[in-house]
């Protein structure tokens, strides 16, 4: 018979080790594992887009929301991110409440099924597998005027209208808008 303390530890330990399991497996089959851009570069990533006031923009991948809220509280911009980490969405769920001036929202949800027909401008930080499969719904499900904005990695084959090197050199983006089809 097990006592109380002991019972309490045991379930204790069965979520510690569940948590644990649960990020393993997210780290072996997620295409771009979580790494958050560095602020200076957000800033840079939106401006470069020319984000304004009241405009939509879209983070695929939106780690623990930073982007989000940047866009945000400094932007004035409406912010929706994709994560389907539920770790990562719980903090960038909480950042964008706190901090979202009431402008920014989390789905937990594949960046693949992402709704994005509405966004003004749409930021990527993904791994440069991840991106390919990602173009064919780019191209079908955007409007002809949105922007989308890359961080490190190009889209492959697709012409940048600007490229911007950021924090003194070491860090790239890459604007483009979506290519006619
Ligand atoms: C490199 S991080 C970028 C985070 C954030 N955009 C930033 O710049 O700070 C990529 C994020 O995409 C998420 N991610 C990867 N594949 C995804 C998918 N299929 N659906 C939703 N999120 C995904 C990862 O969990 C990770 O948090």
């Amino acid at each position: 018979m097990l006592t109380a303390m002991e019972a309490v530890l045991l379930v204790v330990l069965g979520a510690l080790v569940t948590a644990v399991g649960a990020i393993m497996v997210y780290a072996a089959v997620t295409t771009a594992p979580f790494v958050r851009t560095p602020r200076a570069v957000i800033r840079a990533a939106l401006r470069l887009a020319g984000l304004a006031p009241g405009e939509l923009l879209i983070d695929l991948g939106c780690g623990h929301g930073h982007v989000l809220v940047i866009a945000a509280r400094e932007f004035g911009a409406r912010a929706v991110g994709y994560e389907f980490a539920p770790h990562h969405a719980f903090v960038a769920w909480l950042a964008a409440a706190l901090r979202g001036q009431g402008r920014a929202t989390v789905r937990w949800g594949d960046l693949y099924a992402a709704d994005i027909s509405h966004a003004d401008v749409i930021y990527i930080w993904l791994t440069p597998h991840a991106l390919p499969r990602l173009i064919p719904k780019l191209m079908a499900e955007t409007r002809p005027s949105t922007r989308v904005v890359a961080f490190s990695s190009p889209i492959p084959g697709w012409e940048p209208i600007r490229t911007e090197l950021v924090c003194g050199g070491r860090y790239r983006v890459f604007l483009y808008s979506v290519p006619t089809r």
